[in-house]
């Protein structure tokens, strides 16, 4: 367990959602924040928002895709606050399609933000971590990183892959017995912006989406299921709650994990996929 008050975490995507969730209640720890996002404006209202309650803040332009920008995002870090404790990896796009007719600038982008993404703040943090001795990375994956339902390919992938990713440096950690300790989110419907993921994406690449009726058909029901979904700001204390106590798994609808559980009964007896 880490003493969180005084101390600096990251959080990527914090600009909106789920991760202004996070930045809003680990300030109220007493903790410096930095608050990295590709969306200027919102990212600057809430860099503000923190500043007005007393927290050290900064906001860093962030595209957490590009390698070059994270190292960047970590240097500006220690150049204002020396030090860095907790990562969150929370920004994130969805886009929805069946595997067979998502365009390759499809995967591209998805897998960019939503597992490079993660993929390079555990690059650059965890090395700044260990130097230190201590610290905390959580990745936001999501319910599509253990169950892949039909016409969410892209985000199912890159969502599983955060999975695996976490799974495996917690598990290489322990085995190291490092301090430090990685945590993995997996939330069910949350109402946030997420529906409107295109508004952060170039107009080259958005012109590259291939729209198809499964796809909107989920984008519709997604939509009308999230806006009914528990709000962003009841899910920073279950984060805290797993860096504070040295917790892995946080899943913010446990009972939709009854997915799973069939699924694990289906693998057991050989049986094939369900609709
Ligand atoms: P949101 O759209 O409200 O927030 C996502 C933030 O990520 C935005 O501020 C956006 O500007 C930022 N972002 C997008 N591309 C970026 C990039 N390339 N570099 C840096 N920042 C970028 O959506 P939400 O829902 O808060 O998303 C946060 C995370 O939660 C995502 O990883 C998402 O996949 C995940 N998630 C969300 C669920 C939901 O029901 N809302 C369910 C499961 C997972």
């Amino acid at each position: 367990m880490i003493e969180l008050a005084g101390k600096t975490a990251v959080v990527t995507g914090g600009a909106s959602g789920i991760g202004r969730g996070i930045a809003r209640t680990l300030a109220a720890q007493g903790m410096n924040i930095v608050v990295a996002d590709i969306e200027q404006g919102p990212l600057d209202e809430v860099v503000a928002e923190l500043q007005a309650s007393g927290t050290q803040a900064l906001g860093v332009v962030t595209d957490v895709s590009q390698l070059d920008q994270v190292e960047a995002l970590a240097q500006s870090t220690l150049d204002r606050f020396g030090e860095v404790h907790v990562l969150c990896n929370n920004a994130g796009v969805g886009v929805s399609d069946p595997v067979g007719s998502t365009s390759m600038e499809d995967w591209r982008w998805t897998l960019g933000v939503d597992l490079w993404g993660p993929i390079h703040g555990v690059h650059v943090f965890l090395p700044i971590m260990e130097r230190q001795g201590a610290g905390h990375i959580n990745s936001t994956a999501s319910m599509a990183g253990l169950y892949a339902s039909a016409s969410l390919g892209a985000y199912n992938v890159a969502k599983h892959g955060v999975v695996a990713l976490m799974a495996s440096l917690e598990r290489d950690l322990r085995l190291a017995d490092s301090a430090i300790r990685a945590s993995v989110l997996c939330p069910g419907p949350i109402n946030t912006n997420i529906v409107d993921s295109q508004r952060n994406r170039d107009a080259e690449s958005a012109a590259q989406h291939v729209g198809t009726e499964a796809g909107e058909k989920f984008w519709d029901l997604l939509t009308r299921t999230l806006a009914d979904g528990m709000e962003p700001d009841e899910v920073g204390p279950m984060v805290l709650d797993a860096i504070v106590n040295d917790k892995f798994w946080i899943l913010t609808h446990p009972e939709m994990a009854a997915v799973t559980d069939k699924q694990l009964d289906l693998m057991k007896d050989n049986q094939t996929l369900s609709r």
